[in-house]
């Protein structure tokens, strides 16, 4: 596992880079530096997988335009806690939520919420990319067909759009009829990010999205991320500190099912109240 070690903290601005007054890491310019907007406020959540409790008494809030990171130790929960936050656990047999997620003030908990609708606002990327097995093309703009009538124009300019944000339209533009599998592992990722993003969601969730992908496209998916950070509320689940410390504003520390601890970046990483925080943000355990 990658854990941040001193130095790798003072190269936390960018990847490759020392810190100094003229490269600070992302998050000493965002937390906290202009007003923050509360867009997800978790509040007593407790699931079940049948018999297993896998996430317990979670409180937590997620703000509009930054980056929260989701570390832990393998099982303790992080992937859970994004799904719920999507409703995905619905495909489940056997599960069981209590307490409230609020998104704009709303539970989305509740049974009465339009699932497919909720889904249209919360786009979400696996650790594994899944592209269709359609074209290019076809991976974007299959979604939006669910929601959206759109005229052919329309859909190109869309598709477009979603694919110039994703940072990929460049390497795809004269290639959209080619099948998404036909690409690179971490193209694939940009593609499944431009597929979240065509359907002009508020929230973007990312579950490993490096952890398959090598060091370039890694970069590429970290500099996406702060790009997008400017218009989405963004939760990362990374196993990678470094990575963690580069990309987010906030960070959850999760283990067995609880949040641990919880604070800016710059806290989590630099100086942790909890010692469990501290050994596993060293590399001592995890
Ligand atoms: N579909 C499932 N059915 C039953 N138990 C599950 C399922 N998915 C995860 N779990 C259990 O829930 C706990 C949390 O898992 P997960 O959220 O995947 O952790 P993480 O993403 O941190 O590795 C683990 O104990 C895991 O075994
Ligand atoms: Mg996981």
């Amino acid at each position: 596992m990658n854990n941040v070690t001193p130095a790798a903290l003072s190269s936390a601005g960018a990847p490759g880079s020392r810190m100094d007054h003229a490269n600070v890491p992302a998050w000493r310019w965002h937390a906290g530096v202009d007003q923050e907007v509360e867009k997800i406020a978790i509040r007593d959540l407790n699931f079940h997988y049948g018999a297993v409790r896998a996430l317990k008494g979670i409180n937590l809030s997620l703000k509009d335009r930054r980056v929260t990171a989701i570390i832990g130790p393998s099982g303790c929960g992080k992937s859970t806690l994004i799904r719920v936050l999507n409703r995905i656990f619905d495909l489940y047999p056997d599960h069981h939520a209590t307490g409230e997620v609020m998104i704009d003030g709303e539970n989305i908990l509740s049974p009465a919420i339009d699932v497919r609708r909720l889904r249209a606002r919360i786009g979400m990327t696996f650790q594994k990319p899944n592209p269709l097995p359609l074209s290019i093309f076809e991976n974007v703009a299959f979604g939006i067909r669910l929601h959206h009538r759109l005229s052919k124009a329309e859909m190109s300019h869309r598709v477009e759009v979603a694919l110039c944000r994703a940072a990929l339209w460049d390497e795809v533009k004269d290639i959209l009829r080619q099948s998404g599998s036909r690409l690179s592992g971490g193209q694939q990722q940009r593609l499944c990010i431009a597929r979240a993003i065509a359907l002009e969601p508020e929230i973007l969730l990312f579950d490993e999205p490096c952890s398959a992908l090598d060091p370039i496209s890694t970069l590429k998916i970290e500099n996406l991320l702060d790009e997008l950070r400017k218009d989405y509320c963004i939760v990362i689940v990374t196993h990678n500190m470094e990575q963690a410390a580069r990309v987010s504003d906030y960070v959850a520390f999760m283990y067995l099912g609880e949040i641990v601890e919880f604070g800016t970046a710059e806290k989590i990483f630099v100086h942790p109240d909890n010692r469990h925080t501290q050994d596993y943000v060293t590399g001592r355990f995890g």
